[in-house]
């Protein structure tokens, strides 16, 4: 049986999961969250005191992580070795460590598999950096949604000071820019646009402008 599937790729702070999980809901696909997966392998190496750097000893661990995912409520919850971590994973500190260990090609394929075998079971809106390019490559729709780095600052200091945490606009900023080089710039499935990807710059956008525009693209393109 044919499964739909949507690819929406770009940096951090885009936008992505808030409007993956919108649009999955609307055509009652389901949501992938492929950071989330990156975020519960870092923290596996984090909670284990291995260096980011430290290649040899990645990729020996590797076959000790187990990562699964699972649906309650419509919700993906991610687990680590049987450990629900799907809230451990929202720090600055996995984020960055999932962006340091997504360079290594055994991380990915490992990760990839997981995907691929998702999508090959369901109707998916999948979110991520190389879902169109690498992962999914015949996805029905490739998205590429980005943002200013000022914009996506902004929101996400506006997320940290609605949790009650104070935080510097600027830092922010710069940990933006560090963090779209390293996606950018990897050897291995890097964050790029796909040529067939529509591009969508949600700077000016509301978060139902963004979907809506998606679901629109993705009408026309069944319909056709
Ligand atoms: O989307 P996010 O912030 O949860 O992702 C965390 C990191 O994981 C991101 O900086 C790069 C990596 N990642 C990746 O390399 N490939 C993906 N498909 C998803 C995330």
């Amino acid at each position: 049986m044919k499964h739909f599937s949507i690819a929406i790729d770009g940096p951090a702070g885009a936008g992505k999961s808030t409007i993956a999980k919108k649009i999955a809901k609307e055509l009652n696909f389901i949501y992938v969250d492929t950071g989330a997966m990156y975020r519960a392998m870092a923290l596996y190496f984090i909670r284990n005191n291995i260096d980011a750097s430290d290649k040899e000893k990645i990729k020996n661990n590797i076959n000790l992580v187990d990562i699964s995912i699972e649906y309650i409520d419509g919700e993906q919850q991610i687990f680590l070795n049987g450990e629900n971590v799907s809230r451990l994973i929202r720090t600055e500190e996995v984020g960055k460590m999932a962006s340091a260990v997504s360079v290594y090609p055994d991380v990915r394929l490992k990760l990839v598999e997981l995907q691929r075998s998702l999508a090959s079971k369901a109707n998916v809106v999948m979110d991520g950096r190389d879902i169109g390019t690498y992962v999914l490559p015949n996805a029905d729709l490739k998205i590429y949604l980005t943002a200013s780095t000022k914009e996506r600052a902004r929101r996400r200091f506006l997320e940290l000071q609605e949790k009650g945490i104070m935080a510097d606009i600027d830092v922010i900023e710069k940990d933006i820019i560090d963090r779209d080089y390293r996606d950018m710039n990897r050897d291995f499935a890097p964050l790029k646009q796909a040529e067939d990807a529509i591009v969508v710059d949600s700077s000016d956008m509301t978060i139902d402008e963004v979907k809506d525009t998606i679901i629109q693209y993705f009408k026309k393109i069944i319909n056709n």
